[in-house]
């Protein structure tokens, strides 16, 4: 059975995947849609348990057990085949299909957020683009703000293009803090270039967005253009 939601995926690690799932959760809600969360595989979980994890979970309400929201979590923090590894053991796939199944129960949306990239390896033969086509969700991208992000955009639609991957849209997050003026311009061509790919923009925390352009449909108070996120996301299920 597919489930209605988004796969966040993001250009890196660190660009903001978290903040963007957390967004667009607590948005969904807002808008009373029940909202499931997963964050199939977590690496560098501490003693205070699953960072990522705990704040999707704590997005949603708390709906359900942190070791459904986060199946495999490992203590590494690196990549999740190089941390299961690290711990003598493997990423556990029908673990992942289970725990999706439970959270997903009575919600009519899920949110998971990846680990890493696209191309993270979970295994030998399987990375991060075949989890979010395993469990059937299109990819949300997120982008960071900063310089190198077109080539890196553009290097994850590809391949995201080339495998199958249905993309609903992507989100720059501004993790960076506030641009140079140079960096703005180097965005600006982003903006362009995606066009209405472009489904949001968190602002620098603390920023009220006045100064970045926002996407069309959203605002600093929702920073995600919900509606054309879930327009596209019914008119994939429907097509597929
Ligand atoms: N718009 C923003 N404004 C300010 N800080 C941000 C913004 N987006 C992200 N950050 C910060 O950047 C860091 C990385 O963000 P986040 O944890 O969401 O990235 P991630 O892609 O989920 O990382 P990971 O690969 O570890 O899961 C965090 O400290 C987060 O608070
Ligand atoms: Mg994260």
């Amino acid at each position: 059975m597919t489930h209605r939601g988004v796969f966040v995926t993001g250009t890196d690690t660190g660009v903001g995947k978290t903040v963007v799932a957390c967004q667009l959760v607590r948005q969904l809600r807002a808008r009373g849609i029940e909202t499931a969360v997963i964050k199939p595989i977590e690496t560098g979980v501490g003693v205070d348990g699953p960072a990522d994890a705990i704040a999707l979970r704590e997005a949603a309400g708390d709906r359900d057990p942190i070791e459904d929201v986060c199946p495999q979590q490992f203590e590494l923090p690196v990549a999740p085949s190089v941390a299961a590894a690290s711990a003598g053991r493997r990423v556990d796939r029908s673990a992942i299909r289970s725990a999706y199944e439970r959270v997903c129960g009575g919600s009519d949306f899920v949110v998971a957020e990846g680990a890493g990239g696209l191309l993270v390896p979970i295994d030998e033969q399987f990375d991060m683009l075949d989890l979010a086509l395993e469990l059937s969700l299109p990819a949300l991208l997120v982008a960071r703000a900063a310089l190198g992000t077109i080539n890196h955009t553009r290097l994850s639609l590809e391949v995201a293009e080339q495998r199958g991957l249905d993309v609903v849209g992507v989100v720059i997050s501004h993790a960076d803090g506030v641009l140079s003026a140079a960096d703005a311009a180097n965005l600006g061509a982003l903006r362009s270039l995606l066009g209405d790919r472009l489904l949001g923009e968190i602002p620098p925390r603390g920023h009220t967005g006045a100064k970045q352009p926002e996407a069309g449909g959203s605002s600093p108070g929702s920073p995600i253009d919900l509606d054309a996120l879930l327009r596209r996301t019914d008119d994939l299920r429907a097509s597929g």
